[in-house]
């Protein structure tokens, strides 16, 4: 054999292992929207071709995937939905414009699919801030029912809601997304996570004008690192208590930095009768610049009009503060509201530096009904049922 052929078939040979490593990957079938019919300019909706070209990616007997090239592309509100017959990626290279004004619901939904990618570098305009009041209903992304699969390298900008909803999702990776909405603009959330289990957001930043990332009933084995927020309302779990039995359960918190949010790291609940749990939560390496409210639980958490006058029972516990350093730009830099019918037990503290940025004096912490460990450095001084 000469050694042109011995090329030839040795790659072949790679090809074929590569193929056998990646279950099928390699043969990749591209649906472009172009193809399709679609409009670009931003004027013409685009919504039906995109859906007919999704069905025929997702009917493929195969891995496929859905090319947006990098133009900008008007798209009406659609559900991309499967199950789908293999894996398949969503490679948005340009923009996608949303209506300007957009009704409760979500914008684009995928919904039931096995193994998605969404990526491509490309946008996500909502075309917000939100003209309507009830913004907080509606979303740009939304994934429900969706396993196995990743977003990574993507944009959302200018929400009229929610930026990216997560609802029962499982074992799903967020990697290198990229929020962006004015500070002023209401109701925009970043990631919202219910109902989900192994989700993993890392390297992000996000600035909106609510919570980077909520975590909502139903969410556990969340890990959450290398996430920059600001500006926003920082990064919450809950508000829990809404319903009986809500949970939320093993959280991480990793290597993330606030910068000029309201609050940093925030557990809040709802002052009703419904019984429900927040435990085994880490929050570790946490830098805080500026921020309003560093470190605060919140159990009587009521956002408008008429809210309960009794206590929280929701229990929150086995919850860790670990290297959490920094400035704050109110006094209170430590702030543990619990309930007194249901308080917050195993607090630990260990290694918290949080300067008050003001002229009056040094940070304080101030607590009710909450206990814990302390170790390492502390500022401010802890509080007294912490030992
Ligand atoms: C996610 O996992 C839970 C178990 O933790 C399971 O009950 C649920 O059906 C799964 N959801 C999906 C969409 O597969
Ligand atoms: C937590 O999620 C990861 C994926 O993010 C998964 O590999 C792991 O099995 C999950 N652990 C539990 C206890 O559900
Ligand atoms: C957080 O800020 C520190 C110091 O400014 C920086 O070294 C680090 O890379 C930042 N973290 C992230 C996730 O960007
Ligand atoms: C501490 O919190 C309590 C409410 O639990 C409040 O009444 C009190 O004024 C706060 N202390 C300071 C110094 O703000």
């Amino acid at each position: 054999m000469d050694f042109k052929a011995s090329l030839t078939k040795n790659s072949l040979i790679l090809v074929l292992i590569f193929c056998l490593i990646t279950k099928g990957q390699c043969q990749v079938k591209f649906f472009t929207l172009e193809n399709y019919g679609a409009v670009k300019g931003g004027e013409v909706d685009n919504s039906k071709v995109l859906v007919k070209a999704w069905n025929d990616a997702c009917k493929w007997k195969g891995a496929s995937r859905l090319d947006i090239s990098s133009e900008t592309y008007f798209v009406n509100p659609v559900i991309l939905s499967g199950p789908c017959s293999g894996p398949i990626e969503f490679h948005n290279s340009g923009t996608l414009k949303a209506p300007l004004s957009l009704k409760p619901g979500s914008w684009i939904e995928f919904r039931h699919i096995n193994r998605l990618t969404l990526t491509g570098g490309g946008s996500f305009d909502g075309q917000g801030p939100p003209k309507q009041p009830n913004s907080r209903l509606s979303s740009m992304l939304s994934l429900s029912f969706v396993t196995n699969s990743k977003a990574e390298n993507i944009k959302l900008r200018n929400s009229q809601g929610t930026h990216l909803i997560l609802f029962a999702v499982n074992n799903t990776e967020l990697n290198e997304i990229r929020i962006s909405s004015p500070e002023e603009s209401h109701n925009t959330d970043g990631i919202k996570i219910g109902a989900s289990n192994g989700i993993t957001i890392t390297n992000s930043n996000i600035a909106s004008g609510d919570d980077c990332i909520a975590i909502l009933t139903g969410s556990k084995n969340i890990t959450i690192s290398g996430v920059n927020c600001g500006p926003g309302h920082g990064i919450s779990i809950g508000s829990m208590g809404h319903s009986p039995n809500e949970h939320v359960d093993h959280v991480t918190v990793k290597h993330c930095n606030l910068s000029g949010t309201t609050n940093g790291l925030r557990i809040k609940t709802w002052a009703t009768d419904y019984p429900g749990t927040v435990s085994n939560i880490q929050y570790q390496e946490i830098i805080m610049d500026n921020v309003y409210n560093p470190i605060i639980f919140d159990q009587h958490y009521c956002d408008a009009g008429s809210c309960g006058q009794g206590t929280s029972k929701v229990e929150i516990q086995d919850v860790t503060f670990s290297n959490i350093h920094g400035t704050s730009r109110s006094k209170i830099a430590v702030n543990l509201q619990c309930s007194r019918s249901t308080p917050c037990n195993r607090i630990e503290l260990e290694d918290i530096n949080i300067k008050y940025n003001g002229e009056d004096g040094t940070s304080i912490s101030n607590c009710s009904y909450a206990s814990g460990k302390v170790s390492g450095v502390q500022l401010p001084k802890p509080c007294p049922l912490f030992s």
